[in-house]
């Protein structure tokens, strides 16, 4: 008999197959009755494999009394409640590294595409408009300042290439960072004051919820474009939509909102944000590597062995 997990919600297609070659894998997602479900497993249940969309709450937490390990499907854990699991010594593993490249790679390609207008030039060439007229000039990231709110993994990997792209750097966090020489703040607005543009890069969840507020936004400013790859609560969302209505902010390049799949419509009418679908980390290898250490650090709960990833 393989060990049995609960699989919170479907995963990437390949990792699905994979814990079910491994394990015997219990689909929430598939129940009538998802409560129902769960309370007939919860007698059994050891190891849980969740989701940015579908995590682990205290409430389906506390439905699971032999609960001791969390695999979670991504580096971001604010679906899951890890304060709670900590609280019953149930482990959370998460996905962090694997993902670092991509994600910053889409960072830069945002705030290229939101200041270079690269999906505007792309429908004006469709539309047949070149040919009556050339394209509006647009600003460049050329020589400008890009602030990165949380400096981590990812924070430094956007660094990285912001430096390749002739970008000055400045950064907020937490604490300053030894390693490193460019500014700090304490504080978001002073860095939002200093920069041109700025990204997020820090984990979501409630300590950095609303972090970039609307005195964030507008110290950034008409020319200043936002970008984040982090979650949709990192920012205000309501007072971004209106400071890029009134052209008091300048621009945004946008992975995550506050209600994924189903965004806020007033996206759809602003013409100066680059919106994409929750896709950092989405590309076959990186999915590929990601549900590899959610396998794995179900492997190595079930063989004993110290987890690959854990978070808390
Ligand atoms: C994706 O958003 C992740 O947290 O990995």
């Amino acid at each position: 008999m393989k060990p049995e997990v609960l699989l919170m919600g479907p995963m990437y297609g390949p990792t699905m197959e994979a814990l079910e070659a491994a394990f015997a894998v219990h689909h929430v997602s598939k129940a009538a009755d998802r409560d129902a479900f769960i309370a007939s497993l919860a007698d059994r249940i050891t190891a849980a494999a969740s989701t940015a969309f579908r995590g682990m709450d205290a409430a389906t937490m506390a439905m699971l009394p032999k609960l001791k390990i969390v695999s979670h499907f991504g580096v971001g854990v604010d679906s899951v409640d890890v304060a709670a699991a900590s609280a019953r010594g149930i482990k959370v593993t998460n996905t962090p590294d694997v993902l670092t490249d991509d994600v910053a790679d889409l960072a830069i390609a945002l705030l290229l595409a939101a200041v270079r207008r690269v999906p505007q030039g792309d429908r004006y060439v469709r539309d047949g408009k070149w040919a009556d007229k050339v394209f509006p000039l647009t600003g460049t990231i050329q020589g400008k300042t890009l602030g990165i709110v949380g400096l981590g993994r990812i924070g430094r990997a956007i660094a990285k290439r912001a430096e390749a792209f002739n970008l000055k750097l400045a950064y907020q966090g937490p604490h300053r960072k030894a390693d490193v020489s460019w500014p700090y703040h304490a504080n978001a607005v002073s860095l939002a004051r200093e920069c041109d543009f700025l990204v997020a890069a820090c984990p979501g969840g409630e300590p950095t919820r609303g972090l970039v507020s609307r005195a964030v936004l507008e110290a950034l400013g008409p020319e200043g474009v936002f970008v984040n790859i982090s979650r949709g609560s990192v920012v205000d969302e309501r007072a971004m939509i209106e400071l890029l209505r009134e052209g008091k902010l300048g621009g945004a390049g946008l992975d995550v909102y506050d209600h994924e799949p189903r965004i806020d419509p007033a996206f759809f009418t602003l013409e100066n944000v680059v919106l994409q679908p929750h896709v950092g980390s989405a590309t076959h290898p990186t999915r590929r590597a990601m549900g590899q250490l959610v396998v794995d650090n179900l492997a190595a709960f079930f063989a004993g062995k110290p987890l690959l990833t854990p978070y808390n």
